[in-house]
């Protein structure tokens, strides 16, 4: 079922610069997380929660976010979170209900967007967000998103 309610375009262009802006002088992964979750937070429509996972030991450990309180450990593998790090690749899914696996952490959502960190050739993290709209994220929130991914790792690189 795809949901046609309109959504409000995000500005990518002052989202990005807010974010490398906050977060190029500053190295500590954990804080560039925790702004990047509220700058989206504010700059995206119809999104009921915005984080990051950590892989830590072979399982995703709960990071910065925006939301409500969300499951703390998945394992890689698991879920959209773990898939998208297994395979190392963005995974966009209209429609939560119809992916395989997927971790119902709040059950008012309907679609989600994961896009892994990879920094050294290794995923380190993955950026996770949510919406209650079926389909709500477009093909440019995908490239945008991975643009700002990549801004996060530039910083992270120093
Ligand atoms: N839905 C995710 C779990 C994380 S929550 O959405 C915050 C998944 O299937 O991996």
């Amino acid at each position: 079922m795809v949901d046609t309610v309109f959504v409000k375009n995000t500005d990518w262009e002052s989202t990005r610069s807010m974010v490398r802006a906050i977060i190029s002088d500053e190295p500590d992964i954990i804080a560039n997380m925790a702004n990047v979750a509220a700058v989206l937070w504010q700059s995206m429509d119809d999104i009921n929660w915005v984080g990051f996972y950590r892989v830590v030991e072979q399982e995703l450990v709960l990071g910065p976010f925006q939301g409500k309180p969300a499951c703390i450990r998945i394992p890689l593998g698991r879920g959209v979170c773990g898939t998208s790090v297994a395979d190392n690749k963005v995974i966009r899914v209209a429609d939560v209900h119809e992916f395989d696996g997927h971790i119902a952490c709040d059950a008012a959502t309907n679609s989600e967007i994961v896009l892994p960190l990879e920094l050294n050739g290794k995923v380190i993290a993955v950026l996770d967000i949510d919406s209650p709209k079926y389909n709500r994220f477009s093909e440019v929130d995908e490239k945008q998103l991975s643009k700002l991914v990549d801004d996060i790792l530039v910083a992270l690189k120093g």
